[in-house]
């Protein structure tokens, strides 16, 4: 797992956006994975300040989201396909068909699962997969004790990621307790992983995802099994870490070639 840490969330989203940018640049038909949640939407304005001032070309990129709620259908303004439009595909040149959100309101949401499944392997994989971390350590909507090899599947959202996410509802009641997500296999199979997590609120979920023991208990401690995981935190986010001048010494003597900035 390549760890950097960033002084604060800002920089670390541009970051982000500088390595998903330059996988768009070098292969223009590239298969994103992509996350909603309040970390990304520093990284998608930097991306769009890219695609206006730099002429950053989506026309040929695949995407996959995460997750979505159960039962929100794609206009709904607090359903993950609406936020992805809102944040960032309207203001890009994405081919809108090219973009993919599980489909919460689906009849048969077993179906639904293995659709999605089979529509990522139509696209060859995703390349990259951005990523944000659940305070209780989960990725997509992967709560704590779920299989480390599931595929798209549909969960119950925790007690933590009600209360954490419900501010987005006017009541919380409204929130929906249910959401398709990409299993952890589905994550752990992409060629690529980019993990943002900042603040606080992050720190300890951080220090259980690098430092602690694999364990369905943390389902984001699976990407130290993938052979290509980059997290970015920020002071705050790492300030935990045992080993965070480890972490630092690796990020100052990298080749050239091996840097982002
Ligand atoms: C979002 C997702 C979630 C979030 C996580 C962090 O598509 O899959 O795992 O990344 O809940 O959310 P924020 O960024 O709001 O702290």
């Amino acid at each position: 797992m390549e760890v950097i840490i960033r002084p604060n969330a800002a920089a670390g989203c541009i970051l982000g956006a500088k390595i998903i940018a330059k996988l768009v640049r070098d292969k223009p038909g590239c298969v994103l994975g992509l996350a909603t949640g309040r970390t990304p939407l520093r990284l998608y304005q930097e991306l769009i300040r890219q695609h206006r001032e730099e002429g950053l070309d989506f026309s040929r990129v695949t995407t996959f989201n995460l997750d979505e709620y159960v039962g929100l259908p794609a206009d709904h303004d607090r359903s993950y396909r609406y936020f992805m439009r809102e944040n960032f595909f309207r203001h890009i040149n994405i081919d809108q068909s090219r973009t993919h959100v599980p489909d919460g309101t689906a009849a048969d949401l077993h179906v639904e699962c293995r659709r999605y499944e089979q529509l990522i392997a139509d696209a060859g994989g995703i390349d990259l997969q951005l990523l944000g971390l659940g305070r209780n350590g989960h990725i997509g909507f992967n709560e704590p004790s779920g299989s480390l090899r599931s595929r798209t599947w549909i969960k119950i959202l925790s007690e933590q990621t009600l209360r954490d996410n419900s501010d987005a509802f006017q009541l919380p009641t409204a929130m929906p307790r249910h959401a398709i997500t990409m299993g952890v296999g589905t994550i752990l199979d992409t060629r690529r992983c980019l993990l943002l997590a900042f603040g606080p609120a992050k720190t300890r979920a951080v220090e259980r995802m690098i430092e602690g023991p694999l364990a369905a208990i943390c389902p984001a401690s699976a990407l130290q099994l993938h052979p290509r995981a980059t997290v970015i935190v920020d002071e705050a986010s790492a300030s935990a870490l045992q080993y965070a001048d480890h972490y630092r010494w690796i990020d100052a003597n990298k080749f050239a070639w091996q840097r982002y900035d």
